[in-house]
């Protein structure tokens, strides 16, 4: 399989290529697994093993194993001799195996000293595995990929009084004293699953149980495991879970299958949540909250990952992926899943900005860059390295143009159909496409583009108005950008929901036309598009409406177009999103020290502030500012110092504009649960008026980072972190002597100190240095380095910056390598950057280059040095 990720290599992995795929040679029925957890922990596997239909009489058994002591291997009862091994980089081989066998091996793990986190690893005091994509191999010989399906049967012996809590998938059907003070558990799963949904837990954990029963009247109990004195913390993420059990049994039918289904909360965990089959493993971030220690974000964001990580039940484990270039089968799928459940939850046009807000912050800077790569990739080194923005987030979006594009009865019943048809079997990403294809009546297949095509394709809108004959003519004209490996590019299937506004701001309806498949819907199938809109006067078009398509619209609108979109247009995301594109030219013209597009920006938002819309939440994204990792995205080639101050000077004159609503809405102290908009209100506010730093307001965030409201104290204290005043150190440190208890929190108050506008490289390398900084947590560990990367930028961009954030990669290559190379991103833009960030940039990287090992990082930096 992939390169050995813990083993020092030069880097040099094997490429694994998607049109290699050969389906297994051998299939493991049955899996019979005896743990015995300890300091050195003792896994005895028995396998049960036959041949498949498709493979050569004589194919040798080969055998993924990594990291592991092999002690013993044999065949039906019988030792094979050392030299019947061969062993090779993750693995090993045995020739000359029967048709059917039972394998048996032994091996010895160090779950302590498994800095990777993955396999079995120490989280804390407690042990918990993670093997998705590759870590079931680090606990056991087997072979190690998706479409290999086994029934699992597990022993877990421990220690009773270290480990009085011992969980593995499925049903517990056995347990009881083991002698020595040892005790024991028998978890069998009834499910067949690939490997990478196993998963075990042997710690101290307190328990707290709900119960959930089914449409169907099935009785599941619910069980969450978290650190003692953390049970208080659990309630929202219980609900939120019952609430998405709910509604994929209301929305699709699908109903959870098994008895019980577990959460365990883990404290240092690489990625956010993980689906194994009836026992979650959770990054502790996404489970804990209350709401004096999480913000409103977070409470959102917890909701999210319980719903995506639930609905992995039936996209992703029932029906699992056949090899991991189809990762985004069960992730686009399960992405769209919880952002549809999200929008129903907590209302679809503020749900629909955030999710562009993110994928534009996120996946359009990859898409453009070096590591720009297909949702379905072609070739990997490090399949870790595809967990991208471009896998989860531009997968759903298709999935999401697939559902606008035939409408939701037939994608009801397609993905039903779908998940009927391969239940319980390894699938791709044309069997879920055909489903719906053939529930719709529709040829889907041009859709199979946006899967192997990388870049974010441009959309032209020009308009011409013919006085003489009354008619608008409406032009759209479509092209994708070139990406490493991809040179050409061809024309995607675009589904376009467009509204036109007349003279009067009043939506028209959209002419016949033989592209038009719906009511306001337009289907581009080819480069260019050209409707025709009869009317006494031009008509002024806005698309695409709810963000229907994952495109860059570039439209020929003049400032007053942009205006009266912000104001008028139905669509919530189509004014939000005309605000965007007016900060964007605002601060292009401030660039180049031209004020002048700041007008009409300033206009629309006293304007917005004047009459806001009802929903606070809506009004707090029309006037938030723009992310800034989207904003970059605008320009060729970037000078990060006038870019940062640019950003800063907007940001104050939109305070100045706006001072008076902004004073109003900073003033209110929103507290009560249902007042989430009004927070992200006052937030936003006191986030413009704080650059400004008037003594009153300064004043103000202070006393407010001392409230009980976390929501309230973050907006707070991220907005002194912005300033030069002294109230920021003040705030900080009252915060800090507040919550030095509580992981979760002090994460925060690392990440408020990295991303301050004042902290230097060397205050970052203190950072490091604190006694409450891990290196083992990946949550601190990217609080600290990330945050600075893409907050600060004005000090990462210096010869220091680069230099300090060289170093923490260098040294998590040697220990985590899935968590350093998820970490490389903001070093690897500088063929985009201006000289001299440019030069110093890419000199480090290939000095970086020299020092570190692991296939996961050497991917990363190769395809930004090639
Ligand atoms: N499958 C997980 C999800 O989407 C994510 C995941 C993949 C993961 N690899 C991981 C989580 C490694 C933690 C560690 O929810
Ligand atoms: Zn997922």
């Amino acid at each position: 399989m992939a390169g050995d990720s813990s083993h020092p290599s030069d880097g040099a992995g094997a490429t694994i290529r998607r049109t290699d795929y050969r389906p297994p040679d051998y299939l493991i029925d049955a899996v019979d697994l005896d743990v015995r957890v300890d300091t050195d922990t003792a896994v005895t596997a028995h396998l049960t093993i036959r041949r498949s239909d498709t493979a050569a009489t004589d194919a040798p058994l080969v055998l993924d194993a990594r990291d592991l002591a092999l002690d013993e291997v044999a065949i039906d009862d019988e030792a094979v001799a050392a030299q019947r091994i061969a062993h090779h980089a993750g693995g090993f081989t045995v020739h000359d195996v029967p048709e059917r066998f039972r394998l048996t091996t032994r091996c010895t793990i160090r779950p302590e000293a498994n800095t990777a986190l993955e396999g079995f690893y120490a989280s804390g005091p407690m042990y918990c595995t993670q093997c998705e994509a590759h870590g079931f191999s680090r606990i056991t010989p087997f072979i190690d990929r998706p479409d290999v399906l086994s029934r699992f049967r597990v022993r877990l012996s421990a220690d009773r009084e270290r480990f009085p809590v011992l969980l593995a998938n499925g049903d517990c059907v056995e347990q009881g004293e083991d002698g020595d003070g040892r005790h024991y558990a028998v978890w069998a799963d009834p499910f067949a699953k690939p490997c990478y949904l196993f998963a075990m837990v042997a710690g101290d954990l307190a328990r707290v149980h709900d119960r959930h029963t089914t449409g169907s009247g099935r009785e599941i109990a619910l069980e969450f495991y978290v650190d003692h004195g953390n049970e208080h913390l659990v309630g929202h993420a219980m609900s939120a879970l019952k609430q998405a059990m709910r509604w994929d049994e209301d929305t699709f039918g699908l109903h959870y299958d098994l008895d019980t289904y577990m959460v365990v909360a883990a404290r240092a965990f690489n990625m956010g949540a993980m689906e194994n089959k009836g026992l979650n493993i959770f990054n502790a971030a996404y489970v804990l909250a209350s709401p004096e220690t999480a913000t409103d974000a977070t409470f959102e964001a917890i909701s999210a990952v319980i719903a995506h990580e639930y609905f992995h039940n039936y996209t992703g484990n029932r029906v699992t992926c056949r090899d991991w270039f189809q990762l985004s089968l069960k992730e686009g799928l399960t992405v769209y899943r919880d952002q549809r459940f999200s929008e129903d939850l907590l209302g679809a046009d503020v749900q629909r900005i955030e999710q562009v807000r993110g994928l534009r912050a996120m996946q359009f800077p990859e898409d453009a860059g070096p590591t720009a790569h297909p949702v379905r990739p072609d070739a990997y080194k490090e399949v870790n390295n595809f967990y991208t923005a471009t896998v989860y987030e531009k997968g759903a979006e298709i999935v999401r143009m697939l559902r606008t594009r035939i409408g939701e009865a037939a994608f009801r019943a397609g993905l039903r159909r779908y998940l009927e048809v391969h239940d319980g079997s390894a699938a791709t990403i044309e069997d879920f496409v055909a489903a719906l294809a053939e529930a719709a009546g529709v040829d889907l297949e041009p859709f199979m583009r946006w899967y192997a095509q990388a870049g974010t394709p441009r959309l032209q809108l020009s308009r011409e108005w013919d006085a003489a004959a009354g008619v608008t003519a409406i032009t759209l004209r479509q092209w994708t950008p070139p990406t490493p490996g991809q040179p050409d590019k061809q024309a995607l299937p675009v589904p376009l929901r467009m509204e036109l506004l007349d003279g009067e701001g009043r939506a028209m309806a959209l002419p016949e036309h033989p592209a038009r498949v719906g009511d306001d819907l337009l289907m581009m199938t080819d480069e260019t598009l050209r409707i025709e809109v009869p009317g006494d006067a031009p008509v002024l078009p806005v698309c695409p409406l709810a963000f229907s398509a994952p495109v860059i619209l570039e439209g020929d609108y003049s400032a007053l177009d942009l205006q009266r979109i912000a104001v008028q247009s139905h669509d919530a995301f189509a004014r939000w999103d005309a605000i965007q594109q007016m900060h964007a030219r605002a601060h292009a013209g401030l660039m180049r020290d031209d004020a002048s597009a700041l007008e009409p920006l300033l206009a629309t938002m006293q304007r917005i502030a004047a009459a806001p819309p009802g929903d606070d939440a809506l009004c707090a994204h029309l006037l938030a500012p723009p992310r800034a990792a989207w904003l970059w995205e605008q320009y060729p080639v970037v000078d990060p110092a006038r870019f940062t101050a640019a950003m800063r000077e907007q940001k104050a004159a939109i305070g100045r504009a706006l001072c008076g609503p902004f004073t109003v809405w900073a003033q209110r102290n929103p507290i009560a649960e249902g007042q989430a908009g009004a927070r992200a209100l006052a937030n936003t506010a006191l986030e413009y008026l704080a650059l400004l730093e008037p003594d009153a307001i300064l004043a103000l965030a202070r006393r407010r980072v001392d409230g009980t409201n976390m929501t309230l104290t973050m907006g707070a204290l991220l907005a002194l972190s912005q300033t030069r005043s002294s109230e920021f150190a003040l705030a900080s440190s009252a915060f800090y002597q507040h919550w030095r208890e509580h992981p979760l929190v002090l994460d925060r108050w690392f990440a408020v100190r990295a991303g301050a506008a004042h902290t230097s490289p060397e205050q970052i390398r203190e950072l490091l240095a604190h006694e409450d900084f891990d290196w083992r947590n990946p949550n601190r560990v990217r609080a600290v380095a990330a945050t600075f990367a893409r907050e600060n930028l004005a000090h990462f961009h210096t010869e220091a910056g680069y230099a300090l954030y060289a170093g923490i990669l260098e040294r998590l290559d040697g220990s985590n390598p899935q968590l350093a190379a998820r970490m490389c991103r903001p070093l690897l833009g500088f063929a985009r950057l201006a000289d001299p960030w440019s030069t110093m940039q890419r000199e480090r990287v290939r000095d970086l280059r020299a020092r570190v090992r692991s296939v996961d990082v050497c991917e990363m930096l190769d395809a930004a040095l090639a």
